[in-house]
């Protein structure tokens, strides 16, 4: 059974998503600790409701990113995690930690990566014209919004789309992306080689993706 600890900063519906996950009896992981660098983080709430260990680092009490993230690392390691998974933790993380945990930190991001890395990631989309965005999971590397894709998946853009119509059809498909990336590490399917993410076992040949809706 594979130990979570989710980082967080909002409001935490991709939080809940592994939280729902996690309460079916044959899903491989358990989340052991809830960390959220914000105490008013609406996030923290949902680990509260569902009786999860949840602690706040708060960023702003420290004097550098390093001390923060080793208080972080200090939580995580205290818990016994074995994948950390990202979920709208708005902080960018120091290669010092991303190497602690190389391989066994994830990040889901609203878009298919690699197109529109960072903030405002569905003007983005719009701006660029795209008739297909979606969400990534991948292992977290010092470069942000990059690593190892794990999965992903897909959803149209429409015509009439504004920003949060396109988000939200996206958000969607998030909350069932990254709990199928955990099942995938928890059943032990998963490996990074090269830089890629390869699959093991016959049920998992080709990659997981989940096609867009078809659109009348
Ligand atoms: C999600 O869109 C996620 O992809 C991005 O931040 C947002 C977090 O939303 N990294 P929530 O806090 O999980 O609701």
């Amino acid at each position: 059974m594979l130990k979570l600890g989710v980082l967080i900063s909002g409001r935490g519906t991709n939080l809940q998503s592994l939280i729902d996950a996690c309460a079916e009896p044959d899903f491989p992981a358990r989340i052991a600790l809830v960390l959220s660098n914000r105490p008013d983080a609406a996030g923290l709430a949902r680990a509260q409701k569902a009786g999860i260990a949840h602690q706040v680092v708060d960023h702003k009490a420290y004097a550098g990113r390093e001390a923060f993230e080793r208080d972080l690392d200090a939580a995580l390691r205290g818990a016994d995690i074995d994948l950390v998974c990202s979920a709208g933790f708005m902080r960018v993380l120091t290669p010092w930690f991303v190497k602690a945990w190389w391989d066994r930190q994830l990040n889901i991001h609203p878009s298919l990566l690699p197109a529109f890395r960072g903030l405002h990631v569905h003007e983005q989309a719009l701006a660029a014209g795209v008739k297909i965005s979606g969400c990534t999971v991948h292992f977290v590397r010092p470069e942000m919004d990059a690593g190892p894709i794990l999965a992903q998946a897909a959803v149209p853009v429409l015509a009439d789309d504004t920003p949060d119509t396109l988000a939200a059809r996206v958000l969607e498909a998030e909350h069932k992306l990254y709990p199928f990336a955990v099942r995938l590490i928890g059943e032990g399917k998963v490996q990074v080689k090269d830089e890629k993410v390869l699959f093991r076992g016959t049920d998992c040949a080709s990659p997981p993706l989940f096609a867009p809706a078809n659109v009348s």
